[in-house]
């Protein structure tokens, strides 16, 4: 009976996978600079030319990162901040929509999608994904355009970019904004043009297990200089270029990016490209081998997305054709040396803050009577794709895994290949 680990068996693989986060001499060497420089905050506020302060000599860390952040993502203004929930939310406030005006967001992604929203006053109204992406479902989005929509929200989940032709379109059609959620997708491409550099404006995070980090921080990219000014002041506590210091303009916060976190995000993006295609290579072989494996499958990846991150590795699990629950599967799994795990366990609407409408002073939304009667448990029936993710189908694995070599992959599919055919004896 014990060959499975679980049952005390010998694990396929006892070794860690890679490590991360990944530096080296050159992460160390730009943070003791900036230690032993004493700017440790951002000292040069404002956007390129409109600098408020520029030091002879000397440049802000976080300046050079966001020009060259935004630069390599085919933007012409970075806006760094303290984190990528924070960036969402002041790229939504610096629109300016009005209260109770409607963004549309995937059923399937983080809840820094709809609080980005609600911070603002704004109402989520969740969208379901495509069955083979877990992206945003071009088809489902214009059953939920009303006259209050102002936006649409893609996230380009996993690092695999959504359908940037369709969605493109039915915002033009529509007159809506798009606003792209790319905390999973640095480097990433569609036809070749980079994530980030579609949208009105785009937001990344840098949080510790993001494909670039520093261990928390964010950038917000446009081509739309406004949009970057309102951007920088709004996460200056609305202070004004070029304006008294102690002067305040508009309701704003204090969400900067620190000298620290922005001299190793300089290092980690000239990694990003050799990283890339180190986890494209081990994907593309781990999808050859698992899609052989009856009851599973993983995401179909888009030919037109030329540049997948696969800052998550997604792949689909059949319970049924199985018999066996998915997280009795992980566990054994776990055992056998693999971290893989489910991910969300149910849709972003189904949290207690939605069912509860648990938001801003208990009110939702905020001085709008409008939605009063807006109950989030109807998008259970509008939403199949994301509530089967969720509930029984979606595995994932995280993306230091796919850093390793490819024997690291053979560890994966063999320990699979051992739990699913020993599955009658797990306990
Ligand atoms: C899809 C998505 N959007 C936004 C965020 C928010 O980023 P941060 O953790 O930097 O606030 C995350 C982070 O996990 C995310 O996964």
């Amino acid at each position: 009976m014990a060959i499975l680990a679980i049952n005390q068996g010998p694990p396929v693989r006892t070794a860690p996978f890679a490590a991360w986060p990944v530096f080296d001499a050159a992460e160390e060497a730009a943070l003791l600079k900036v230690l032993r420089g004493g700017k440790w905050w951002r000292f040069a506020f404002g956007q390129g030319v409109e600098l408020s302060e520029p030091e002879q000599g000397e440049q802000s860390e976080v300046v050079l990162f966001q020009k060259e952040f935004a630069g390599y993502h085919e933007c012409r203004y970075g806006v760094a901040a303290a984190n990528g929930t924070g960036t969402l939310e002041i790229g939504i406030r610096a629109l300016d929509f009005a209260i109770g005006d409607e963004i549309i967001i995937p059923a399937y992604t983080y809840v820094a999608c709809a609080t980005c929203v609600l911070q603002n006053n704004l109402v989520p109204i969740f969208v379901d994904v495509e069955a083979d992406t877990y992206n945003l479902d071009p088809a489902r989005i214009e059953e939920a355009i009303t006259p209050r929509t102002r936006a649409i929200m893609v996230v380009h989940f996993g690092g695999q970019v959504a359908d940037m032709d369709r969605i493109l379109a039915i915002a033009a059609k529509h007159r809506l904004a798009v606003i792209e959620d790319a905390a999973h997708a640095h480097g990433c491409a569609w036809k070749g043009k980079k994530a980030g550099s579609f949208g009105l404006f785009s937001s990344f995070s840098f949080q510790a297990s993001k494909n670039m980090t520093s261990g928390e921080g964010g950038i917000l990219c446009t081509n739309d200089q406004a949009l970057a000014v309102e951007c920088d002041s709004l996460l200056w506590a609305g202070r004004r270029v070029g304006r008294p210091w102690y002067e305040f303009h508009r309701l704003g916060w204090n969400y900067r990016m620190t000298e620290f976190q922005a001299a190793i995000l300089r290092c980690q993006l000239r990694r990003l490209d050799e990283q890339i295609e180190c986890r494209a290579r081990n994907a593309a072989y781990l999808t050859e081998q698992l899609q052989r494996i009856e009851g599973l499958r993983p995401l179909v990846a888009d030919a037109r997305c030329t540049r997948h991150g696969y800052h998550i590795y997604i792949f689909r699990y059949d319970e049924a054709r199985l018999g066996l629950k998915r997280e009795r599967f992980l566990k054994a799994l776990a055992a056998e040396g693999i971290p893989a795990f489910s991910g969300y366990t149910f849709p972003l609407y189904k949290n207690p803050m939605f069912l509860e409408k648990k938001f801003i002073n208990g009110a939702f939304p905020l001085g709008s009577a409008y939605h009063a009667d807006l109950d989030y448990r109807k998008f259970a029936a509008l939403c199949p794709v994301a509530e089967r993710a969720a509930a029984s189908e979606a595995l994932w694995l995280p993306q230091n895994v796919l850093l390793g070599p490819r024997s690291d992959m053979d560890d994966i599919v063999a320990a699979i290949q051992k739990v699913l055919e020993h599955k009658n004896e797990i306990p």
